[in-house]
């Protein structure tokens, strides 16, 4: 019995991803285009089993509203709108007009573009200037990482009671537990690993998947 995570060596990982849900065309296609067209940005996209886990936590959640603070070419915010139903709702914050150009071809022929609403700008602002009210089922941060802390104190409010929250690359490929890494985006992941550690509003669990993806819940019974 092991006590510890494997390491993930790159046979493991295509392993895992073979016996994940498969990854269909229409991702296919957006991991290859966005790899083409942005190869200096392409290891911004989450991967195939992030996704298939986002979308299968989404589902069993039985998430109606989602917010994603990070858009680009749109990868994880397919694999969330794709678990609402007819009437749910994301609302994707990025400040890209051309990355996100991509994501809203993709919404489309993927059939969800109609349950999501891209707003351009500052996420920060944009999340300010929500009604301070529980609306959110589940929240998806992945956008600069020196924000993280300020994107979760306007999204917590905004939770519904027993609403899930997703901040990802919260291992920030290892460089957390290196004290001789001063970078500024590695010291804002740690500081906002530290906060919710002591944020008695949730409960939360760090996932080895992909780059660290932090699962934590609202304290509170849904409604339904
Ligand atoms: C890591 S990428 C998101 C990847 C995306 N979740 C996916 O799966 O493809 C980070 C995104 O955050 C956006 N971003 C950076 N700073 C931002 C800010 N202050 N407000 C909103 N979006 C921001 C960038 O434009 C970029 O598209």
């Amino acid at each position: 019995m092991t006590r510890t995570t494997e390491t993930i060596t790159p046979e493991l990982h295509s392993y895992l991803v073979a016996h994940s849900a498969p990854v269909d065309d229409v991702l296919a296609d957006l991991v290859e285009e966005t790899e083409r067209r942005f190869p200096d940005f392409r290891g911004m996209q989450i991967g195939p089993e992030q996704g298939a886990f986002m979308t299968l936590l989404a589902q069993a959640s039985g998430a109606r509203d989602i917010v994603e603070v990070g858009t680009f070419t749109g990868y994880s915010s397919l694999c969330l709108a794709r678990a609402l139903p007819a009437d749910g709702t994301l609302l994707a914050c990025d400040i890209s007009e051309e990355w996100t150009s991509v994501a809203r071809r993709y919404w489309e022929r993927a059939g969800v573009a109609d349950r999501i609403t891209l707003t351009l700008g500052p996420a920060l602002e944009t999340l300010r200037a929500l009604p301070e009210e529980p609306r959110f089922d589940l929240a998806f941060l992945d956008a600069d990482k020196t924000g993280y802390i300020g994107y979760w104190e306007e999204l917590v409010p905004r939770m519904r009671p027993g609403g899930l929250l997703l901040a990802d690359n919260t291992l920030s490929h290892g460089r957390v537990v290196d004290p001789s890494n001063t970078d500024e985006a590695v010291q804002g992941i740690r500081d906002f690993n530290d906060r919710l550690v002591a944020d008695d509003r949730v409960t939360q669990v760090l996932l080895p998947i992909g780059d660290g993806l932090t699962l934590a819940r609202k304290h509170g019974t849904a409604l339904t």
